[in-house]
């Protein structure tokens, strides 16, 4: 099968050598169209359409010192979190008449690598990024390199970075007390690697409740560390868990999409929720509620977040890094209580 090789876009130069006038003459027809007599203009313009010819945006930016554009690199833009989150990034950037540009790591290092990198040779204003890992010297080198840098939904781990977090010690805890409340105390977290800091903070904070309600977590909780942060990966890990002699009274997800994918093997496995098995999510999305089983999670400010975000970037690395976090609320619904 052969692979489309990427389509070589006109060049200004290919423009001037077609209409036979200088690339100074190309770019004043663009940009200072008063400066070129009429029939001149009338053959660029028309090179321009034989051509196809399209001005590079970033090196008429560069060229005016006027960059207007970011770029964000989330987990995964399936998971509707990072979609609502992008959103509210774009509505902040739009009242500058910014633009953005959005690319999913899927929680690899070297994937987000290359993307920030990418966006660096585009010419961005700057970057938002959710960090595929705890090491953020990266990050620090863009910075240096004139590169706007914005933690996002997790806080920084050095003054120099700013970041927009919610405080998911607080968002496990709430969680994990909550199932407590309902008398669950065989607990399993489904939960991501411990590399992505709010997937070790959720864990931090369902830790602390079990130890203040005198529960053992080395009794009482078995965490699964799950292929993929999507319904996918919770299927799978329900169906290892609903294998064990111990199975567990309730599961605590690390995003709603894992949970959706637990609700769905739970249902298919024949385990009534929440009388068998309570099942609580994080982020709290937009179908959450609108489940057959409706479900309780931990609702994030994810419009807000990504706002605050674009508000860091756009005041600038001149601007003295601010750490922004938001507390996270606990939505009760059908899928914990009762049963
Ligand atoms: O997928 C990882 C999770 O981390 C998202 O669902 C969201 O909760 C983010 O904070």
């Amino acid at each position: 099968m052969t692979t489309a090789s990427p389509r070589r876009r006109a060049s200004v130069s290919d423009v001037a050598r077609h209409a036979q006038v200088s690339v100074g003459t190309v770019s004043n027809v663009l940009n200072r169209p008063d400066r070129v007599s009429d029939a001149t203009r009338e053959r660029v313009l028309a090179a321009i359409a034989e051509l196809s010819f399209v001005p590079s945006g970033p090196a008429r930016q560069l060229r005016a010192g006027t960059i207007t554009t970011v770029g964000a690199v989330v987990l995964d833009i399936a998971n509707p979190f990072f979609t609502d989150v992008a959103r509210g990034i774009e509505d902040r950037l739009a009242r500058d008449d910014y633009t953005l540009m959005v690319a999913s790591s899927e929680e690899d290092p070297g994937r987000e690598a290359r993307y920030l990198r990418l966006f660096e040779e585009h010419g961005v204003q700057g970057v938002m990024v959710v960090p595929a890992t705890d090491d953020v010297d990266h990050l620090l080198a863009l910075r240096a390199r004139g590169v706007g840098v914005v933690l996002l939904d997790r806080p920084s781990p050095t003054p120099e970075l700013a970041s927009v977090a919610v405080d998911d010690v607080r968002g496990g805890e709430l969680a994990a007390r909550h199932l407590v409340e309902q008398g669950r105390t065989r607990i399993a977290f489904l939960n991501g690697p411990h590399a992505i800091r709010q997937c070790a903070d959720r864990l931090r904070g369902v830790v602390r409740a079990l130890d203040d309600a005198g529960l053992d977590p080395a009794e009482h909780l078995v965490e699964v560390t799950l292929g993929s942060l999507n319904a996918d990966g919770g299927e799978v890990a329900t169906r290892a868990l609903l294998a064990r002699d111990d199975r567990p009274t309730a599961l605590f997800c690390v995003n709603d999409l894992v949970a959706l994918g637990a609700l769905r093997t739970l249902r298919r496995e024949g385990v009534d929720v929440p009388g068998d098995v309570a099942v609580v999510g994080y982020d709290d999305v937009v179908f959450a509620g609108e489940l057959a089983t409706p479900l309780t999670s931990v609702r994030q400010p994810t419009h807000r977040l990504g706002e605050r975000a674009a508000d860091l970037l756009l005041a600038g690395t001149a601007a003295p890094a601010e750490h922004v976090v938001f507390q996270p609320e606990l939505v009760v619904r059908a899928s914990s209580t009762g049963g």
